[in-house]
């Protein structure tokens, strides 16, 4: 199983639409899906045309056991042909609250322990995450192994992303636990000088970690969720439906890693570029920027030498020719390379170092 969150903290940038419509593309596609809402809003189990007011129990009931395998089957309920559902409830709101008492570990690890322990065989598992990053979201990264993040590409999309990207690197160097990153542009107007320009930026800040399909506004979006089920169902000919089938194949394609392992061979002209970075107080330094999806060394390979008391962290790039952006994370801090003056301010209002690669 392929368990899949779709995370941001901003809201109504298309976390649910995403999942719902993605889990009704996916099972027209023959895959058994599995729809797990962790935003007590329970939008999403009303967009599969469940009540969370009439389930007995929903994700809460599972969460809250510090023991809860096999509890997780009971929650479940059939939604749709191929989808089924671990309803929300705003009662999810009191989780964080509730579990205040124990260790940061053992919270953060209800989720994934839930789903390890499930008796149904699923090929997807998809988690809506609600718009904050708090105990809720963690869980739903804690157990996942992919990360879809839907920006929008009408008004300041980019602005936060670059913090929650650093959440997901604190993350997974927290916990040793690598996460594949994608973002998906949403809500897409195509007649305006702006969402175009956005677009733009989203594909080159984000390269090949961006899906190629982009969801543009339909209504017929909204319509489905208010009818209670994907568009694959309601207006299976909607541009909706197109959208999310070509997101869906995107993603069936394997996660992006995988996906890149394949593209190595064409990328035949890519330079060895050799950056150092000098430091006698630093522990661990990292670099992250344009070509790794600002996944602090993504793909790089790293070793540290002694220089005197200076050490100097040694970082081999694989690049094509371009134009790159890119910082350091020094101890868990974002800063510009000191021995470069090239900067640009990046599009999300920082400011980048710049390297060139002829
Ligand atoms: N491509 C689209 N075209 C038209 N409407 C859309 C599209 N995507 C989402 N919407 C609508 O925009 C609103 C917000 O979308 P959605 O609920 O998916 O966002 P969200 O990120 O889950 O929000 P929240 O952060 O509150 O959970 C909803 O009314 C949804 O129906
Ligand atoms: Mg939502």
């Amino acid at each position: 199983m392929r368990t899949i969150s779709i995370v941001n903290q901003k809201g109504g940038c298309g976390k649910t639409t995403t999942t719902v419509n993605l889990a009704g593309a996916l099972a027209t596609d023959g895959f058994a899906v599995l729809v797990v809402d962790m935003d007590p809003q329970a939008h999403a189990s009303m967009a599969l045309g469940v009540d969370p007011e009439e389930v007995e129990e929903n994700l809460y009931e599972v969460l809250v056991e510090p023991d809860a395998s096999g509890r997780l089957d009971g929650v479940i309920v059939n939604a749709s042909r191929g989808i089924d559902l671990a309803p929300a409830g705003i009662v999810l709101s009191a989780l964080e609250q509730r579990l205040a008492a124990e260790n940061q570990e053992a919270r953060t690890e209800r989720l994934a322990a839930a789903l390890s322990s499930l008796g149904r065989e699923y090929d997807f598992a998809l988690i809506d995450c609600p718009p904050a990053v708090g105990l809720l979201t963690f869980n739903a990264l804690r157990a996942s192994e992919e990360v879809i993040i839907p920006l929008e590409t009408s008004s300041f999309a980019i602005d936060g992303v670059q913090k929650l990207l650093e959440t997901l690197a604190l993350l997974m160097e927290r916990v040793g636990h690598t996460l594949s990153v994608r973002v998906l542009p949403t809500l897409y107007d195509g007649r305006t000088r702006y969402a175009r320009e956005t677009l733009g930026e989203i594909r080159e800040l984000f390269k090949d970690l961006c899906f190629d399909s982009v969801v543009r506004l339909n209504v017929k979006l909204r319509e489905a969720a208010r009818e209670g089920m994907p568009i694959s169902l309601w207006a299976p000919n909607a541009t909706g439906a197109a959208d999310y089938a070509s997101v869906a194949m995107e993603v069936a394609m394997g996660p992006p890693a995988e996906i890149e392992a394949g593209a190595d061979a064409q990328v035949g002209a890519a330079r060895e570029v050799v950056i150092e970075y000098r430091d006698s107080q630093a522990n661990d330094v990292r670099i992250a920027g344009d070509f790794n999806g600002w996944v602090p060394d993504r793909g790089v390979l790293s070793h540290v030498e002694a220089n005197g008391r200076t050490r100097v962290w040694v970082k081999v790039l694989k690049l094509p020719p371009g134009i790159y952006q890119y910082r350091y994370f020094v101890d868990g801090q974002w800063r510009v390379d000191p021995e470069n003056e090239e900067s640009s301010p990046g599009p999300m209002g920082q400011t980048n170092s710049v390297l060139y690669v002829r």
